[in-house]
């Protein structure tokens, strides 16, 4: 068993350091920020994630947090675990990256730096070249992308589709895959460069499997088909596969916006235009947008139209509001000057919904409303089609930014309902005879 540091106590770099302990390594976390420390000293999770608090108390004994970087000296592994948030250029900011690094401890042996979080193509090659200028050419480097889903972090860990390990030096490579023992799962050995870009180029991949399929939506919506029918037929053919293929609002969160620009600046830094990535991004802007023309359809002007928002987070499973498209939605309805009415179980936005009334229940950000939006899709929202919240609207409009209701039951249920790409067609019969003939003879 090893000893593994960890720089970064945030999603990847918490569900690393206790899965490592899981598999019988020792591991420590260091973080910059006290309160998330003092917090896990205490056995509680700085955010919410599936598991996190019975897997910190089953490794109580083999996983300790820090302030202070020169408490991982002495392990075998570093794994570098921090944000690489997009600067103003939609370049990486790998700011945390570097800092880390200065502030690597003393080592008197090999150890391997291991970069997890999801940084530019070309970054190890920078890394060495600094661990070299600093006479740490006995630190070995290994690019390890992480693939993980917030909400199902800590299962994606263990069962993760593929573990990539790009390493300068074998016998790194192997240190690091060795770390796995235990995980079942294909390794795939790679350069370090191509294990930069097979991080960049799966998220871009899953990103314009979203965008496609909303601008199938869209188009179903203008069309007369159902975006979730054509979507089960297309997803069933094994060439395709059916994830990833979910109309909706688009998608937000930690990670993909981010890695989009980084991978279409990388591209074009590089003197590349990135065209497919690009509208891949720009359809994302616009489909979140597109909740307010539904919107508008019904209600006309949104001024003073009390707007309920279901959901906040990115998505369901995670308090993470990185990016979320609850944030645009917000705001762009609070432009229209509309009320708005929020409501998550988990996510507290803070600042980012300015403007906005937080309310603690469904039922009570609906109170009163001309319509409600499913912005992200908890499963508890399932219940809103009870006669309770229908009674409590002032309109029951439900616009389905997820599609997660069945139409004909919201529709049943009393409601006027729209989802995204779901207006199927359906033959309602010929007209009466008399009728027709008129309209056969013109
Ligand atoms: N969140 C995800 O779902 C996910 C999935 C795969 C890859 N990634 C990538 O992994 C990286 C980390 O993502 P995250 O979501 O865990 O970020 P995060 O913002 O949740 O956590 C980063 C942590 O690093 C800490 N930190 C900053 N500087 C530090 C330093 N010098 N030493 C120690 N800690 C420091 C921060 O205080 C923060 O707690 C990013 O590059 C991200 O793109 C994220």
């Amino acid at each position: 068993m090893a000893r593994i540091g960890i720089f970064g106590a945030g999603w990847v770099g918490l569900v690393t350091g206790i899965s490592f302990a899981d598999l019988g390594h020792d591991v420590v976390v260091r973080d910059v920020q006290p309160d998330r420390i003092d917090a896990l000293q205490h056995g509680r999770a700085p955010f919410h994630e599936p598991g996190l608090d019975e897997a910190l108390e089953r490794n109580d004994r083999r996983i300790a947090f820090t302030l202070d970087a020169d408490d991982l000296a002495g392990c075998d592994a570093l794994f570098v675990c921090v944000g690489t948030p997009p600067t103003y250029s939609g370049d990486a900011d790998l700011s945390a990256v570097w800092t880390a690094i200065d502030e690597l401890p003393a080592f008197d042996r090999r150890v391997v730096l291991v970069m997890k979080s999801t940084v530019p193509v070309g970054t190890g090659e920078k890394v060495r070249a600094a661990l070299e200028t600093r006479g740490l050419s006995h630190v070995g480097y290994v690019s390890n992308p992480e693939f993980l889903s917030e909400g199902r972090a800590l299962d994606d860990f263990v069962h993760p589709d593929r573990i990539v390990v790009g390493a300068y030096a074998e016998e790194d490579g192997q240190a690091i895959e060795a770390l796995y023992e235990g995980i079942d799962a294909p390794i795939v050995r790679t350069d370090v460069a191509s294990a930069e870009m097979i991080k960049l180029a799966a998220n871009a991949f899953l990103m314009t499997r979203i965008s496609f399929i909303n601008e199938i939506a869209n188009v179903c919506e203008a069309v007369g088909a159902d975006v979730t029918e054509v979507a089960r037929g297309v997803g069933l053919d094994r060439r395709l596969g059916p994830h990833f293929l979910r109309a909706g609002i688009g998608y937000g969160g930690s990670c993909f916006p981010k890695d989009s620009l980084a991978l279409k600046q990388l591209a074009s830094n590089s003197g590349y235009h990135f065209q497919l990535l690009s509208a891949v991004i720009e359809v994302n802007e616009l489909q979140k947008r597109r909740v307010i023309q539904k919107l508008q359809k019904y209600l006309g002007k949104l001024r003073g139209r009390k707007v309920a928002l279901l959901g906040l987070a990115f998505k369901a499973g995670t308090d993470d509001m990185r990016e979320a498209p609850s944030i645009v939605l917000a705001s762009r309805l609070l432009a229209e000057g509309s009320e708005v009415r929020a409501y998550d179980p988990v996510a507290r936005p803070g600042e980012l919904l300015q403007g906005a009334v937080l309310c603690g229940s469904a039922l009570e950000a609906v109170r009163g409303a001309d319509a409600a939006v499913i912005v992200t899709e908890w499963p508890e929202f399932a219940g809103v089609l009870d006669p309770e919240y229908r009674d409590a609207m002032a309109r029951p409009l439900i616009i389905d930014g997820r599609n997660m209701l069945d139409p004909a039951e919201a529709r049943a249920a009393g409601f006027t309902y729209e989802g995204i790409g779901r207006q199927a067609s359906s033959f309602a019969g010929l007209p009466e005879t008399e009728e027709r003939e008129a309209e056969l003879r013109g």
